[in-house]
């Protein structure tokens, strides 16, 4: 795992986003797969302010995300694919055939993890942004005693709300199931980024900088086994010992 330290959150996100330019520059119909939450804002500001100076052009780009909640509709701002129109896609010039958030409803859980499977395996990954969750999770596959490897629905730690609920009215609005991209999924990535910021993730940052071996219940240790992972984090997160 590469690691870079940078001074502050703002300098964490231009680093991810130079990133992110310099790959999709390199391979102009490039296959991202995107994370939301807190943590990637930054960075897509500065992917928009890229693309709206001509730095970076999205009109070939592919994009899935990681995960979405269950039981929200699309236009829920907090529905995943709300928060990507919003926060990305509705100001760059990607086109809207190109991008693909999942989303499930009761009826169609099972065809649909596995067309979205199907759909990741026929397109490849080639660079996947991480954040990473207070209880090490990534995406939404939380703490548990075997790593999943496809698409799957998931039951969402009482931590992940409790820590997600700062974007609900209530705790009780929290949905209690999330889809998420598998473990198998992730690691199939060529290229991986994993952005954290906040004083909230130096516990978890530490653990992961100090994992030894991969263990599902730290479901982030799994990036040991990746030969492509960079880890972008902030000076106050970073512990050197
Ligand atoms: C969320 C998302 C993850 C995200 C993580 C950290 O619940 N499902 O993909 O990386 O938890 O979120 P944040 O960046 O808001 O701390």
């Amino acid at each position: 795992m590469n690691i870079i330290v940078k001074k502050n959150a703002d300098e964490v996100s231009k680093e991810g986003a130079n990133i992110f330019i310099e790959e999709i520059n390199k391979k102009p119909n490039i296959v991202l797969c995107l994370a939301t939450g807190s943590t990637p804002q930054g960075l897509y500001k500065e992917l928009i302010k890229a693309n709206k100076n001509n730095e970076v052009n999205f009109k070939r780009v592919k994009s899935f995300n990681l995960d979405n909640y269950i039981g929200l509709e699309k236009n829920d701002i907090n529905n995943y694919d709300y928060y990507m129109r919003e926060k990305l896609f509705n100001h760059i010039n990607i086109d809207k055939e190109n991008w693909l958030v999942p989303f499930v409803n009761e009826e169609n859980y099972e065809t649909y993890c596995k067309e979205y499977d199907q759909l990741l395996e026929e397109s490849g990954i080639d660079l996947l942004l991480l954040g990473i969750g207070e209880n090490g999770h990534i995406a939404f596959n939380e703490p548990s005693d075997k790593f999943s490897v496809g698409t799957h629905i998931v039951d969402l730690d009482e931590k992940t709300r409790k820590a997600n609920s700062r974007f609900f009215d209530s705790i009780e609005d929290v949905p209690k199931q999330a889809i998420t991209m598998g473990i198998g999924s992730i690691m199939k990535a060529k290229k991986i980024v994993l952005l954290a910021i906040g004083e909230k993730k130096k516990e978890v940052i530490k653990k992961l900088l100090s994992a030894e071996k991969i263990d599902p219940q730290f479901p982030a240790s799994i990036l040991l086994a990746h030969r492509d992972v960079t880890i972008i984090t902030e000076e106050a997160l970073y512990d050197k010992n």
